[in-house]
């Protein structure tokens, strides 16, 4: 045995390994301090006096109740370079993480409906995403997400608005109050998107159940589940996910903070896996959660006693599952099996 132990070993491998990030709300990157200082700099209330009284209020019951908080503190959020300075902070941390390539979501209702132009919001993203790339050869893609507590009609016309764009966005989803507000509501939505060439992918089976995830394969022609964890319930669903290898972009600490799981030690992640299930590990919103995509990786790894094969598994499964070219997805798996390969040599021995 080398001065290294088993498990700084393994940590270590985690830190290395080349990811990709698939679920990550770019609001929910929302750091306190930054909170605080666009805050000062756009002359809005804060409803705290300092930056451990934000995060102490992180104590979630569920998913609204995290809502709630996360609403509050995008209403920093005004001018572009605010959006400049959220989604270069998000993307710092990712590349320090060893993250090659993130697929971003984006909520333009949580902003247009306080007077920011959707353009604004775009250009500041599109500006970090930009930089990203020149400075760490980061590749990236937006998400527009629509509310699903909002009605389809306004869906409908955050799709209008964001046409103009439709070179910069690869994506549409579906985020927000899961319960009560079943995919198949945004049929005429997602269809029209489908009509305009954009992807489709939908958050179902995080609060909701296995039926949400059936309708956003069904009703919204998803090719990713956004959570999807509940889907376990169904045996059926888990054959047709399977058989299609259908991604579940799985976020395993903002599960434990919204209460869908008790612990970490509790996640089904491990589940999905051995089911043959694409799921793959992210981050959500980091800044509430405790973690960025690496803490998730820590964390799963440690609870469920995952080994490299796991890891390297999941790393692969985010690849496959990204929007990125076929050949860039060659590409970037060549380079994540030779990591795989040289760190069980040196960190092995
Ligand atoms: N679920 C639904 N909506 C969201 C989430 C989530 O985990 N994060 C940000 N918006
Ligand atoms: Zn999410």
């Amino acid at each position: 045995m080398n001065h290294m132990n088993d498990t700084t070993s393994i940590e270590a491998f985690i830190r290395g390994l080349p990811k990709a990030e698939l679920h990550i709300h770019i609001e929910g990157s929302l750091e306190p301090e930054l909170m605080f200082e666009l805050a000062k700099r756009n002359d809005i209330a804060l409803p705290f006096a300092t930056v451990e009284e934000v995060r102490n209020a992180y104590a979630f019951n569920d998913l609204q109740s995290f809502l709630d908080a996360y609403y509050q503190g995008a209403a920093v959020l005004l001018h572009e370079q605010d959006f400049y300075e959220l989604a270069f902070a998000y993307l710092e941390k990712a590349a320090s993480q060893n993250v090659y390539h993130t697929e971003i979501f984006f909520d333009p209702q949580t902003h247009t409906a306080r007077g920011v132009a959707f353009e604004t919001v775009l250009r500041g993203l599109r500006r970090a995403l930009d930089e990203a790339e020149r400075t760490w050869g980061m590749s990236s893609e937006l998400i527009l997400c629509f509310l699903r507590h909002l009605s389809a009609e306004a869906a409908m016309a955050t799709l209008k608005e964001a046409l103009p764009f439709r070179g910069q966005i690869a994506a549409v989803g579906l985020d927000s109050s899961e319960m009560g507000h079943p995919p198949s509501r945004f049929r005429r939505v997602f269809d029209e998107a489908c009509k305009q060439g954009f992807r489709t992918v939908a958050h179902a089976g995080e609060e909701g159940p296995p039926a949400y995830i059936w309708e956003a394969l069904t009703d919204l022609h998803v090719s990713r589940i956004d959570h999807g964890v509940r889907c376990l319930e169904d045996p059926a669903l888990v054959d047709h996910l399977r058989e299609r290898q259908i991604p579940l972009t799985v976020c395993p600490l903002s599960n434990v903070k919204l209460r869908v799981f008790d612990r970490l030690e509790d996640h089904n992640l491990k589940k999905l896996l051995d089911a043959g299930l694409c799921a793959t590990v992210n981050s959500d919103d980091p800044a509430y959660f405790g973690g960025y995509i690496e803490e998730n990786f820590l964390g799963v790894q440690k609870a469920l006693n995952l080994e490299r094969a796991d890891l390297h598994g999941l790393a692969r499964n985010a690849f496959e599952a990204s929007f990125l070219t076929a050949d860039a997805k060659a590409k970037l798996l060549v380079e994540l099996d030779e990591y795989v390969v040289s760190a069980s040599v040196t960190t092995m021995s």
